[in-house]
Parts: C-alpha cells; structure tokens; sequence
C-alpha cells in the first residue's frame, strides 16, 4: 500500500483510516458529490474480499463470490445500464399501483389477531416485508422465517467480511434461494421476474433474482422495526406523523448504513487526494438538515429500485399498525439492537399491545 499522511483535519468529513486502509466520507454533501461521481466505481467486492477477507472467502466460498459479483449494484456502466434497464419495469408505478391493495390485504392479515405481546420483528416486520417482496417476485408460498433466515446470513457476512464462518453460512443460503428460485423457473411456476431474464444465462437471472430478494427482504424489515421504535418512542403517537417519522428514521438510521466505492482515478477532494484504487465508504446518513436529500437509498445510478415499494409498503403499516393499537408501549429494557456494523436494526423489539382501537 502506498505511503500517506495519516493526518486527517477535522471535521473534514473525510477521513483516511490507516490501520483499515479505507477512506470514510460522513458530511452528506460530500458523500453526495462521491456518489454522483463516475470516477468511483461500485466494484467493490472483489477488493474488500481482499483486504478485509485476506482471499480466503474466494477459495472457500466461490459460489457465494460468483454470485454476488453478479448483482448489478456490483456493476459499473455500460453493463449497469443494461441490466438496470431490464428490470426497471417492473417497479414501474404502474406495477406500484397494482400491488397496492394486495399490500393492504397483507399488512391487515399480518396485524389480525395478533397476542397482546409481540415481538414486533418477528411478528410484523419480517412477515410483512417477506409477504410483500413474496407478491413482487411470485414467491407467496414460502415461509417468513426461512427467507429471514437466508437474508439474515448474507446481511451478517456484508456487515464483517472477513468472517470466513459467516461467508460459509452466507453461501449456502445463497445456494439454497438459488434452488429455490430455480425450481420455481424450472417447473414454470407463476414467477415474475422470469420473463424479464428468459434470454439471459441461468446463472445471471438467478444471481438478479437474489438480489431482488435480499434488498427486499433485509432493508424494509428493519426499516419497519425502526420506524415503529421511532414512532412508540415519541410522546404522543398518531398516523398523523407517519411520513415525518419514516423520514426522520431513514435519516437517522438508515438501513443500510454505508455503500463503498473504488477510486478508479486520483481523486482530489477537500484538499485530499484518494489515490486510484482506494477503497472509500460512503454514510448514507443523512444528517438533520431537512432541507437536504435523503440518502438511505443512495444517489446517482445506482439509485434503489425497490424504494417506491418500501416506502409504501411501510407507511400502509405504520398508519395502520398507529391506528389499530393507540396504547402500545414498547419494552425498552428488552429491546436488542444489531450489532450488524453494515446495517442499522433491531434483533429484538418486544411490544406490548394494550387496548385496541375499535374503528
Ligand atoms: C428500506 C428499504 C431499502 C433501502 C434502505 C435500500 C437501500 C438501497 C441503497 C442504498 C441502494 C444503492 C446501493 C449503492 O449505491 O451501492 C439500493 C439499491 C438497490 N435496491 Fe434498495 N433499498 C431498500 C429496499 C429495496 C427493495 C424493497 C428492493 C426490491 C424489491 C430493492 C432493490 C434494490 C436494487 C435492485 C438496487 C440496485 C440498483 C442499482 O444498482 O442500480 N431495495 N438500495
């Protein structure tokens, strides 16, 4: 690695680590002018296995690398372009609007009868963020703990690559929604995105059906739990301040807590230079100033697909979950953050109900 100063100013908002070998970029506007830049590239994979992984994921766990490398937001243009455009309909508005009142159905099945006292994770978020990315890929039947159980894996070995255990774990649940997926492609089943990929290797529709599938599964689950913490936290809780909390969490406490790029040139910024081939992560943190974009789903080309869904999808529950259980109170002392350092969420997030409105 080549030789740098180690000294960083303050409040630069960026920031070189040495004894990591990356660069962190915090300040929202410098991290927007990063993600804007078609100097960075999202190739980041192969190099974070590397300087993190030490190469030892790669021999271990080939297929998990083959396929991950394959999800487009690992891709720069022009095959970015492509195969972005490809599945850029199906989560047209036209497509939002035809899953809406399916969404509503699932949310309300979901909040039927459930106990007094809930785990709020496991009983609301997971369900409903599997339900609902079950009725956009064509996947109703499968069951919500075992999509949660694959996602978790993947999301545990992207928050600490260097894990070989966890990218072995990560692996075979990449190989078992692989199966899964494949199966369904195989016996013609009513899956949805198989027509969009029917011209493309087998290996590149299931590598996009994967992705689709975790982003779906992982980052709205704990969107839902945090918004629900957010919105019992407060002093008076109330549909009413549904969007507010929703924004004010993705800002917070984005899901996804950072995405990283490579400098694919020296890159002068803020009086710094990040040399061609450094590895930098970007906060999706948006900092408090409103007037400033929300950065939780990203920026530029590679820009969420899936946020039209979740935002969605999460403001149906919230609004509905706020008027169903006006006294619910969360349990404080029992709630269990993740300890992910990728993602933010909860492990963890017991509720208790109390009197139900009747309406
Ligand atoms: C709270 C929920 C979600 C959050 C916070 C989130 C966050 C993100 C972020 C930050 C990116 C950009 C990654 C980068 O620039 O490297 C991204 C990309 C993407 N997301 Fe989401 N996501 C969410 C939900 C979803 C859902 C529900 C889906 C699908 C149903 C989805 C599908 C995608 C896809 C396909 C991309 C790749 C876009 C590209 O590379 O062009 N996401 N998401």
């Amino acid at each position: 690695m080549h030789q740098r100063s180690s000294y960083t100013p303050p409040d630069a908002g960026l920031t070189w680590l040495p004894e990591l070998g990356y660069w962190t970029v915090e300040e929202p506007e410098l991290c927007r002018a990063v993600l804007a830049d078609d100097q960075f590239s999202s190739s980041t994979l192969t190099t974070s296995l590397g300087s993190f992984g030490r190469g030892k994921v790669e021999q271990d766990c080939p297929y998990l690398v083959d396929i991950l490398s394959r999800w487009f937001v690992e891709m720069d243009p022009p095959e970015h372009t492509d195969e972005r455009r490809m599945l850029q309909g199906h989560f047209s508005r036209g497509m939002l609007a035809k899953w809406e009142s399916r969404i509503v159905e699932i949310v309300n099945e979901v909040l039927d009868g459930l106990p007094d006292e809930i785990d709020a994770v496991t009983e609301i978020a997971q369900p409903v963020s599997a339900q609902v990315i079950g009725l956009v890929m064509g996947l109703e039947d499968v069951d919500s703990d075992v999509l949660h159980g694959w996602s978790n894996d993947i999301s545990r070995f992207l928050g600490a690559v260097y894990r070989t255990d966890y990218a072995v774990k990560a692996q075979w649940s990449v190989e078992n929604m692989s199966r899964l997926i494949e199966s369904q492609i195989s016996s013609g089943q009513d899956n949805r995105l198989a027509d969009i990929y029917q011209d493309c290797d087998i290996r590149q529709s299931v590598a996009a059906h994967t992705m689709v599938l975790f982003g779906g599964l992982e980052t709205s689950a704990r969107l839902i739990g945090q918004v629900i913490h957010a919105s019992l936290s407060l002093p008076v809780n109330s549909p009413r301040h549904v969007d507010a909390i929703v924004e004010d969490s993705l800002r917070g406490f984005p899901p996804l807590k950072y995405v990283s790029r490579i400098a694919q040139s020296d890159v002068e910024l803020q009086r710094q230079t990040i040399r061609a081939g450094d590895l930098v992560m970007v906060s999706l943190t948006g900092g408090r100033d409103v007037a400033s974009p929300v950065l939780a789903f990203g920026m530029g080309r590679h820009f969420c697909l899936g946020m039209p869904l979740t935002m969605l999808e999460t403001r149906i529950l919230l609004s509905e979950f706020l008027r169903r259980f006006p006294a619910a109170t969360i349990e404080d002392a029992r709630a269990r953050k993740d300890a992910n350092q990728a993602y933010h969420g909860f492990e963890s997030l017991p509720i208790r109900l109390g009197a139900r409105s009747c309406a």
